[in-house]
C-alpha cells in the first residue's frame, strides 16, 4: 500500500471514530483518532466527555490505549481530525502519552473540510518528559 493509500486510510478512520464522539459538555466538539503501530494494524478512538468534566478522555489517547491494551507497543503515526476550522494537534497531555510509545511518530492534524497538515512528535513535543529514575 502507498503511503499516500496508508493516509486516506487513517484519515478515514479517525473520521469514523469521530462520528462516535460523546461531546455534550464542549457543545458538540466531536474529536476522531486513530493511531498506526508498528506492525501496520490501526486503533481509532474518539473523546468521550464526563458530567464530571475532569473524568473526559480525548480521542487520541482511547485510540493509543486501544493499541497498547492490544499488545501494540510501538506507533508510528497519529491522524486526529476534529471540526475546527483550523486544524489542531493533541492537547499536552495527549502529546505525553503518545511521545510513550512514539517519540519520533508522525502527527496528522486534519478538519473535516480537508485541511491536512503533517507533523511528527519531536517538533510538537520537543522535550518530552523521560521517566529516569535515579539509582538508589
Ligand atoms: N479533545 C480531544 O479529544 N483531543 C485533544 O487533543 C484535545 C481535546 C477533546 C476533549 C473534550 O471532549 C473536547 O475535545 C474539548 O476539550
Amino acid at each position: 500500500m502507498s503511503s499516500e493509500d496508508l493516509k486516506k486510510k487513517l484519515l478515514l478512520a479517525a473520521t469514523e471514530a469521530r462520528e462516535q464522539a460523546y461531546a455534550p459538555y464542549s457543545g458538540g466538539f466531536k474529536v476522531g483518532a486513530a493511531v498506526l503501530t508498528e506492525e501496520g494494524e490501526i486503533f481509532s478512538g474518539c473523546n468521550v466527555e464526563n458530567a464530571s468534566f475532569g473524568a473526559t478522555m480525548c480521542a487520541e489517547r482511547v485510540a493509543v490505549f486501544k493499541a497498547i491494551s492490544e499488545g501494540h507497543h510501538k506507533i508510528q503515526a497519529v491522524v486526529v481530525v476534529t471540526e475546527s476550522p483550523n486544524v489542531v494537534p493533541p492537547c499536552g497531555m495527549c502529546l505525553q502519552v503518545i511521545s510513550e510509545f512514539g517519540d519520533d511518530a508522525d502527527v496528522i492534524i486534519a478538519n473535516t473540510v480537508g485541511d491536512v497538515t503533517l507533523c511528527n512528535m519531536k517538533d510538537l513535543l520537543p522535550r518530552a518528559f523521560k521517566f529516569e529514575p535515579r539509582n538508589r
